[in-house]
């Protein structure tokens, strides 16, 4: 019944690049990475990020784009594609095909926090959003939480249902240059609070003593998480390029935006954390509540505040619904071309999924607090599930198809068509054939260690 569709295919290299880059800067950047950084020691997790990005997280932009050029096919497909492939590739294509599945779902509960702060900012006093106990009594508020949830979950899934790619594209191209305006702002502003110089150290320069084995976990999951690398996205998008683009050029510029946008993030958040609390590490180790109660306090302290906060929580808002928006849309396409569902049923059931297992995480800090899964809430779960267990699997499968049935050398001959420049070949070279594996394993290794209580994140 399904006709075959020409593929569709972006008509510059910027189309990528912008799709790329809206699709990896998102809750990742601006939530996930200062939270993070200041978590797992600060100077050091960035530089652990920092080489894992221009290494690891580039050879596997590039393995990825270049599997999807080679296919013009989306994960499960270009898994199929090479017919000798065994059994546990099969597996490789499908679990790619499935992290956003279960991401999606927690991703819009948090877009749902951030709607609710945005709201809070239009019509609230914003001495009370900064107060205290806001963030964690709004958490453990179950009909409240899951109502901005649905909220969040029913824009996403109208938009997938309307397949507008293209709104999209042309929302990340104003949004983006804006978000990225506002970030530098307020990060002179909040680096230039007293005592914030102390935040500024703590997070630039790597100190040898806040290092542990979890820096370098976090920092590849946080790698895989913001890049959007081990998740079929950059297989889907690399089907659509152009035999004549860049590949290595592309990847550099994903690399460079969504790079600038964390560290701009972590210097909008971390001094300011040491400004307020005289950089307690108790608040540092606060985790995912981090940006929703430092920069309150920020907006609090500063004029112009309601205003601040309006543009704040709305860029965070664009840049986390167009990266739900990636994540859905690769998940009703292999619905789409995989079990040749209508996108009208696939919507559906992506909507279904998003409300059984996003309540799950909406409702886990406040009605369901007292159910965990390995002493961990919900939404703890499923993040350290995808980022910490899945994606790993995910990147294995993807290394071994390409070392073992494509070659290395068909990949490089995907790379350099029409003289495309290829300078980091030996680093992916190396990388693909050697490190990548093995790192990919000592992660899963340490994942799974820590769940099972032998080491603690
Ligand atoms: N990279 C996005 C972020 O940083 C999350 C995401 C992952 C989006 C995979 C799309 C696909 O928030």
């Amino acid at each position: 019944m399904k006709e075959k569709k020409k593929r569709a295919s972006f008509s510059s290299k910027l189309g990528f690049v912008l799709s790329a880059a809206g699709s990896a800067v998102g809750l990742g950047n601006i939530w996930r990475f200062p939270y993070l950084a200041a978590k797992y020691g600060g100077g050091i997790f960035l530089l652990v990020y920092l080489i894992l990005v221009i290494t690891f997280g580039y050879t596997m932009i590039v393995a990825e784009s270049a599997l999807g050029r080679m296919t013009h096919k989306s994960p499960v497909g270009a898994y199929r594609h090479f017919k000798k492939e065994p059994r546990f590739l099969k597996f490789g294509g499908w679990i790619n095909a499935i992290i956003p599945l279960l991401i999606v779902p927690y991703y819009s509960v948090i877009g749902g926090w951030v709607l609710k702060y945005l709201f809070g900012y239009l019509t609230g006093d914003i001495k009370e959003i900064a107060s205290e106990n806001y963030f964690s009594d709004f958490i453990s508020n179950g009909t409240s939480v899951e109502a901005w949830f649905l909220v969040f979950s029913v824009i996403v899934v109208f938009i997938i249902y309307m397949g507008v790619q293209n709104g999209i594209e042309r929302v990340s191209k104003l949004m983006m240059p804006i978000l990225v305006v506002l970030a530098v702002i307020i990060a002179i502003y909040s680096v230039t609070r007293p005592g914030a110089i102390e935040g500024v150290k703590y997070f630039l320069i790597p100190n040898p003593d806040n290092f542990s084995w979890m820096t370098v976990v976090a920092a590849m999951g946080q790698m895989f998480y913001s890049l959007s690398i081990a998740m079929g996205i950059l297989v889907t998008f690399g089907s659509y390029m152009k035999d004549d683009m860049s590949i290595e050029g592309a990847t550099s510029n994903v690399e460079l935006f969504d790079t600038g946008i964390a560290i701009l993030s972590g210097l909008m958040i971390i001094p300011a954390v040491f400004s307020f609390s005289g950089g307690d590490p108790s608040v540092l180790k606060a985790g995912p509540s981090l940006m929703f109660i430092t920069m309150p306090n920020i907006f609090a302290s500063m004029g112009f505040g309601r205003p601040a906060g309006i543009m704040f929580f709305m860029l965070v808002f664009f840049a986390a619904m167009t990266s739900a928006i990636a994540l859905a849309e690769s998940v009703v396409s292999t619905f789409e071309d995989e079990l040749h569902f209508s996108r009208k049923k696939s919507a559906l059931i992506l909507a279904a999924v998003m409300v059984i297992l996003g309540s799950l995480s909406s409702l886990g800090y406040g009605p369901l607090a007292g159910i965990t899964i390995m002493k961990m809430q919900f939404l703890d779960f499923f993040d350290f599930l995808t980022n910490s267990v899945m994606m790993p699997l995910a990147a294995m499968a993807t290394c071994l198809l390409v070392i073992r049935i494509i070659t290395v050398e068909k990949i490089e001959e995907e790379v350099t068509k029409n003289g495309a420049p290829f300078k980091r070949k030996i680093i992916f070279n190396f990388m693909i054939k050697y490190l990548c594996p093995f790192f990919v394993a000592i992660i899963l290794f340490s994942s799974i260690a820590s769940l099972l209580g032998w080491i603690t994140i």
